[in-house]
């Protein structure tokens, strides 16, 4: 196992005093969005679903609701902060996607939102996960992309919000720029019948704009050591990110899904 810092040994460690209402900010923006494509899939309610990098869960919650016959699993490197334990049919696992195994066609759905971005060894990853779903099982993958930033007229929101995805890049390996082609990812891990689509969350007085700040503040040091943000930028930026007449878009969320070969190609290959 490499020395090299992982996300949430230091930064966005889920013991940081401020982390659970980072995660609250980021599941309220992206929730919407990603219950809208879940509900369009053809799952079965008693479906076995694994949720990936589950933070504090929101999203296992749903699905338990929706697939009420279902079994979902919610897994975390860290899942302390997970606030749906004790939810029937809901289990919480503390797990590594990048060192721990699931067995070989386990679930039926598989979806992992602003997680593999963050993992140096992502492609890997999502190949192993692709393994873990059953024949016709489908992988929904989320991953933040950083366009909207590099494109921004405001200096100090571009100026500021680029130097965060260096840090982020520096300290833990993340990739802002990953999920770009992320369909074709899913088409290199196997899958088939991918699709996909890019969204925004703006910020500004949002859901989106608090965790921007909050990503800022701890963020804040590195920042001002080796990228030379004063505290009053820093400031005027946090200000800024959460001011109800500021309405850039922050980062982009992509999403791609894409299904395991199997089951649904059989009546094709001999018809009845
Ligand atoms: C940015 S948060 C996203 C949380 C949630 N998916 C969401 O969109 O609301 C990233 C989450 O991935 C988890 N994570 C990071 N590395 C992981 C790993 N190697 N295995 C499993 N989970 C991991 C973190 O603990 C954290 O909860």
């Amino acid at each position: 196992m490499s020395d090299a810092e992982q996300y949430g040994d230091q930064l966005f460690s889920h013991a940081h005093p401020a982390e659970t209402a980072r995660l609250e900010a980021l599941a309220q923006a992206l929730d919407p969005g990603t219950f809208h494509r879940l509900e369009r899939l053809p799952l079965r309610e008693d479906s076995r679903c694994l949720e990936v990098g589950s933070g504090l869960g929101t999203v296992g919650e749903w699905l338990v609701r929706r697939l009420p016959a279902g079994h979902v699993v919610a897994a975390d490197r860290d899942p302390v902060h997970l606030r749906t334990r004790g939810v029937p049919g809901l289990e919480v696992r503390r797990f590594d996607v990048t060192a721990d195994e699931a067995p070989e066609g386990s679930f039926d759905l598989i979806h992992a939102r602003w997680v593999l971005s963050h993992l140096p060894a992502r492609q890997n990853v999502l190949e192993r996960m692709a393994r873990w779903l059953a024949p016709g099982g489908w992988m929904v993958v989320e991953d933040l992309v950083m366009f909207p930033l590099e494109t921004s007229p405001e200096p100090l929101y571009r100026k500021v919000s680029l130097a965060m995805c260096d840090v982020v890049e520096r300290r833990i390996g993340t990739d802002c720029r990953w999920a770009r082609t992320l369909p074709a990812l899913l088409s290199a891990a196997g899958l088939i019948d991918v699709h996909g689509d890019t969204r925004t969350s703006r910020v500004g007085r949002t859901p989106m704009g608090r965790f921007w700040r909050l990503s800022a503040e701890q963020l804040g040091v590195d920042l001002q050591q080796d990228f030379g943000i004063t505290p009053e930028e820093l400031d005027a930026f946090s200000d800024r990110v959460t001011a109800a007449d500021f309405t850039a878009p922050g980062l982009a969320t992509v999403t791609a899904i894409g299904r395991r070969a199997g089951r649904r190609e059989r009546p094709h290959a001999a018809p009845l």
